[in-house]
């Protein structure tokens, strides 16, 4: 019983990291497609802050992720140098630049 029990316990832990797994791998495949990668590395600034630094930046700042929602939509400059960001709103779907910033604030 006890055997089958952690039989049970270990395989669900299996199955959670390979969930977590594939959410950020997803997110990142997201990411690519919309074009984000085009500007910013994980590791890597290009021509927009790496995710790292980024995560870095807001970490713990619990209204970080709403403000840099609204911030992918609309664009815009000022935080990290002179290069402002083009708006990512509409060609970019509401949902899906919700999860890339989620993601994107798990980087650090
Ligand atoms: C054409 C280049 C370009 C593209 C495409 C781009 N970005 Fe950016 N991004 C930038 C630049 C430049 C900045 C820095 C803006 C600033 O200094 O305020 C930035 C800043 C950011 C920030 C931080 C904003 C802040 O105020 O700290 C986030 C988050 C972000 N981008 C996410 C995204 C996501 C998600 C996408 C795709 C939907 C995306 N970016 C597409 C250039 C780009």
């Amino acid at each position: 019983m006890y055997k089958l029990f952690k039989k049970t316990v270990l395989l669900s832990a299996l199955i959670l990291t390979a969930q977590v797994a594939n959410a950020s791998e997803s997110a990142e495949k997201l990411a690519q497609k919309s074009g984000c990668l085009m500007c910013h590395g994980i590791q890597n600034a290009i021509l927009g802050p790496a995710y790292k630094d980024i995560a870095t930046k807001y970490k713990g700042d619990a209204s970080a992720e709403a403000r840099l929602i609204a911030k992918v939509k609309a664009g815009g400059g000022g935080v990290w140098g002179k290069m402002p960001m083009p708006p990512n709103s509409p060609q970019v779907k509401d949902d899906d630049i919700k999860t890339i910033v989620k993601w994107i604030l798990t980087q650090a």
